[in-house]
């Protein structure tokens, strides 16, 4: 038994690859570093041929035009490659994510889909790392409630899901234990790190020119933006059992991932 970790190095695929290291499972990492490209289908079968299982990570975001086209096609490689199962990364509340999903089960492998809020870590190991820094989360979004959920979760869901007994086909959503205005994560930032961070609800423009600081280029920064502004409208604002009923434990909090990651010095 292999498991293939696509976007291995990644914020989720490094996690699971250590968990199932540890468990003394063998792995394959794929992602352009190896070759594995998804803007090139002839470099996908390479990475699947020999493996029994994939955790389907897409990047920068499987709710952009285009992926659902790529899902069914990599779906349909596994199928005829004669994997297992599936696990994918996905996101709540999403449109194009929800296609993306449909079009990767077509080939017919079962899949179970981890449909996650918005990551903790998108403060400390993604676009808003600079910002906190800076003291000024800007977002082109209302203060609206989100059930920001930790990454370590999220891997130990998809460590489970990778090798339960039994495949299952099957839809969690992952969240956080409690919901947060942006505001509010501000308020528990400022106390972590002991120096005052602030909410900003932000234009377009001047969300991309924030993130440009950071390197952001505009073509990833411009489609993020739209999907916030499709997606932070408070359709999220609820929590859900999945953390829960995968892992027979509560899920972390957002107060515990401040703590721990302003410990670290990632914001100093
Ligand atoms: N951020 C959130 O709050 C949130 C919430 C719900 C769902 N999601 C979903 O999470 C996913 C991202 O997961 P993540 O944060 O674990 O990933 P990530 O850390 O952004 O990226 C994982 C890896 O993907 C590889 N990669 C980039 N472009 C590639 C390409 N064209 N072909 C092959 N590999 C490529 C990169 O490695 P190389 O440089 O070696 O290629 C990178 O290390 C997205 O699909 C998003 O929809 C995010």
């Amino acid at each position: 038994m292999t498991i293939l970790i696509l976007g291995g190095a990644g914020r989720t695929g490094a996690r699971i690859h250590r968990r199932l290291s540890t468990n003394g499972v063998p792995t394959r990492l794929a992602s352009r570093r190896t070759g594995f490209d998804w803007d090139q289908p002839d470099t996908w079968s390479g990475a699947v041929h020999g493996t029994t299982a994939a955790y389907v990570c897409f990047t920068p975001d499987l709710a952009f035009p285009g992926v659902p086209e790529k899902m069914r096609d990599f779906g349909r490689l596994a199928a005829a490659a004669g994997l297992e199962r599936l696990v994918l990364l996905s996101g709540r509340g999403e449109e194009g994510a929800r296609m993306s999903e449909s079009a990767l089960r077509e080939g017919g492998v079962p899949t179970t889909v981890l449909r996650c809020s918005w990551f903790q870590q998108n403060f400390s190991e993604h676009f808003l790392t600079g910002p906190v820094r800076r003291g000024l989360l800007q977002l082109p979004a209302p203060d609206v409630p989100e059930a920001f959920v930790d990454l370590d979760d999220v891997a130990d869901a998809a460590v489970q899901a990778l090798t339960c007994t039994i495949p299952e086909d099957a839809t969690y959503e992952l969240s956080g234990p409690e919901l947060l205005t942006f505001a509010q994560t501000a308020a528990i930032l400022t106390d972590a790190c002991k120096r005052q961070v602030t909410y900003l609800s932000v234009d377009v423009p001047t969300f991309i020119a924030d993130l440009a600081q950071d390197g952001v280029p505009a073509d990833e920064a411009e489609p993020l933006a739209h999907l916030f502004t499709e997606i932070l409208d408070g359709r999220n604002a609820s929590l859900t059992v999945g953390v829960e009923n995968m892992l027979g434990r509560p899920a972390s909090s957002f107060s515990a991932y401040a703590r721990a990651t302003a410990m670290s010095g990632v914001w100093s």
